[in-house]
């Protein structure tokens, strides 16, 4: 079965691109993708700011990463950026450590302003960590996001959102499928498959 970390990358606990990676989450689990998630609130905050990358919560963070084929990465827009705290968390994997991994990434903004921090910003700093399939991604203002009032962060999104999510999810799944068969062959076992409409 293929696996899918969503990684949390808002600080905020109510948080609109959480909103985002967990309607993501909800479809890859719909076409039978194991899925699991982690926060950076889950790193204590003092690891984050010294950089512990040798401690427990680091490295546990690093071999849950290890074991999936693909990391769904959301994030708020913060000063034309990615979230600091985010970056923290980055820093403290491993050299390589999303080598081989599919990358989906997803952010909010308060306005198309900053559409293009994931290119900029986000991205250069996922593929130096090694990665070589960063998918387009989904970038939704504030506005396209409407969150639930229980703080659970389930969304209702703007249409063309919606679309974009459907789109992002059928082209990971499409990307993991792949993967799983040709694992499958290097290995001369049979592929479970992930259901994509093409
Ligand atoms: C400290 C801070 C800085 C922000 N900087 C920007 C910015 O530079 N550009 C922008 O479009 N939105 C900016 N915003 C708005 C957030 O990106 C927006 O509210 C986003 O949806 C928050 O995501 P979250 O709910 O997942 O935390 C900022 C918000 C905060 C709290």
């Amino acid at each position: 079965m293929s696996s899918v970390l969503l990684l949390i990358g808002s600080p905020s606990r109510i948080s609109r691109s959480s909103a985002l990676a967990k309607a993501i989450g909800q479809q890859l689990t719909e076409r039978g993708v194991d899925v699991s998630f982690a926060s950076l609130r889950d790193i204590p905050a003092e690891d984050l700011i010294a950089g512990r990358w040798d401690g427990e919560p680091a490295k546990a963070f690093a071999a849950r990463l290890a074991q999936v084929d693909a990391l769904v990465v959301s994030t708020p827009v913060y000063k034309a950026s990615f979230s600091g705290a985010l970056k923290a968390l980055l820093d403290l994997l491993p050299e390589r450590a999303l080598a081989d991994k599919i990358v989906l990434p997803i952010a909010t903004g308060g306005t198309l302003a900053h559409l293009l921090a994931v290119e900029y910003a986000l991205k250069p700093v996922l593929s130096a960590l090694g990665a070589r399939h960063i998918l387009g991604g989904v970038f939704a203002t504030e506005s396209q996001v409407r969150l639930s009032s229980d703080a659970l962060n389930y969304g209702e999104f703007d249409a063309e959102v919606s679309s974009r999510i459907g789109q992002s999810v059928e082209h990971l799944a499409e990307l993991l499928a792949f993967a799983n068969a040709r694992k499958h062959t290097a290995t001369g076992t049979k592929a479970p498959q992930v259901r994509c409409s093409a």
